[in-house]
């Protein structure tokens, strides 16, 4: 079916209106610099409404799955803006194994199990959620719409999703929390500042975030190639307002062709020699439970979890970091046994089918998560974009359960990979 465009904002087709917002499209890029929003500590308390005037591209073939998201938002978003989100470190090896690795594994469905009936609601550190599919925090996703992190949160949170706001993120976390309709979890780097730190971690638990994902497989940026290609460079004046406890720090200016956006704030705040005496040191402070994510191997996992941790996220960082790690779900098998019942498990990296979620869940992860894909559908349709992706993805799982012969999350055991 030939595709049909209209400019003229109305919907024409059935499907699939794709509003595209000038702020997305021009704000970054080579060069940077033509974002003209500030987004001081006041950012998103009230509609960002400067330079967002939607018009509309209208196409009838609808999106049928994840990866068609991903192209539908290259085709919107400007080259070197979906390059940062979708890019990987160096010969992005792991980037691509995090999807084929889930290719190479293969389930045994069970016959008649009476699937009429399935319930894919499960509980993540007690939490409630309509799937164990978890939004991961992904630096600056609040970039590609005026109304920043709130479309994503209040898209998942309607869907019944727990969702993690990175510490790079444009939105203060008090409207964050306010918009959300469920959990809301915070993504923190330690800094060299502790009482920083501390300060954060405070106003983190005050804003009612309920659980901590402390990042351990960046204490260093990895060199985005694709970054350093395209030139690509932040706006001079964007602010990061969950950053520090005050929310007054800007991004320190980045320097476009030098890799990362962030790496010059990663040098001035984050602590590069931590060890795990430093877990035990947050978790003193904090009345929130910590997870620690980029944990790929078992011995790292059981000191997590000896240093008090209430779980591990499996994670290489979607592949932009250590460049040859091992793709998240092959490193998966050995760390929830050595966690057993002492912790949650969470993996990430790589996820675009339910059936992923079903292979990730039968390898002894209680929950996954999901990066570039949330960013695939903010950047197609905003708040729609982010809940169609949730949407399908659950609708997949549901089916991948039933083909699978599972009627609910706790009945997705090990033996779907390899039966008697
Ligand atoms: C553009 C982008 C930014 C990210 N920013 C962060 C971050 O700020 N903190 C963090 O711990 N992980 C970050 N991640 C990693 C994600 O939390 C998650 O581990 C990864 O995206 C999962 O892989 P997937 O994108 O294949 O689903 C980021 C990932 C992407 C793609």
């Amino acid at each position: 079916m030939a595709d049909e465009y209209s400019t003229c904002g109305e919907r024409l087709g059935t499907r699939a209106l794709i509003p595209i917002h000038d702020v997305r499209v021009r704000m970054i890029g080579a060069g940077g610099g033509c974002l003209s929003r500030q987004l001081g500590p006041t950012c998103g308390r009230e509609r960002r409404s400067t330079n967002h005037r939607p018009r509309a591209i209208v196409r009838q073939m609808p999106l049928v799955n994840l990866a068609e998201y991903e192209v539908r938002a290259r085709e919107i978003a400007e080259g070197s803006t979906l390059d940062y989100y979708d890019g990987g470190s160096n010969d992005e090896i792991t980037l691509r194994e995090n999807v084929a690795a889930f290719g190479r594994i293969t389930l045994y469905p069970r016959a008649f199990r009476g699937v009429g009936e399935r319930d894919t609601r499960t509980a993540i550190l007690g939490m409630p959620a309509s799937t164990p599919i978890i939004v991961a925090p992904v630096a600056l996703i609040g970039m590609l719409h005026p109304d920043g992190e709130i479309p994503v949160v209040r898209a998942a949170s309607k869907a019944g999703s727990i969702v993690t706001l990175s510490t790079f993120s444009v939105t203060p976390i008090e409207d964050v929390v306010a918009a959300a309709v469920g959990p809301v979890w915070f993504q923190l780097y330690v800094y060299k500042d502790r009482a920083a730190s501390e300060a954060l971690v405070q106003r983190v638990e005050a804003a009612g975030c309920t659980a901590l994902e402390l990042t351990a497989d960046a204490p260093i940026l990895g060199r985005r190639e694709r970054d350093v290609r395209n030139n690509f460079a932040l706006p001079a004046d964007l602010w990061a307002p969950n950053l520090t406890a005050d929310g007054t720090l800007p991004l320190p200016e980045s320097h476009g062709g030098g890799g990362s956006p962030f790496a010059d704030a990663f040098d001035m705040l984050v602590d590069q020699n931590l060890t795990w005496d430093d877990i035990a040191w947050l978790t003193s402070v904090s009345n929130l439970p910590v997870l620690v994510k980029g944990i790929l191997r078992a011995d790292d996992a059981r000191r997590a979890i000896d240093a008090g941790a209430a779980g591990v996220i499996v994670s290489n960082h979607g592949g932009r970091q250590f460049d040859t790690a091992p793709a998240a779900i092959d490193a998966l098998r050995p760390i929830a046994d050595a966690v057993g019942d002492r912790g949650a498990v969470i993996v990430d990296g790589g996820i675009r089918r339910g059936a992923d979620v079903v292979k990730a869940i039968a390898m002894g992860a209680g929950a996954v998560q999901i990066g570039r894909p949330i960013v695939w559908g903010l950047a197609v349709d905003g708040e729609k974009g982010v809940a169609d992706v949730l949407g399908l993805l659950r609708e997949e799982l549901d089916l991948a359960m039933a083909l699978a012969g599972c009627r609910s999350i706790s009945e997705i055991t090990s033996d779907l990979l390899s039966p008697d």
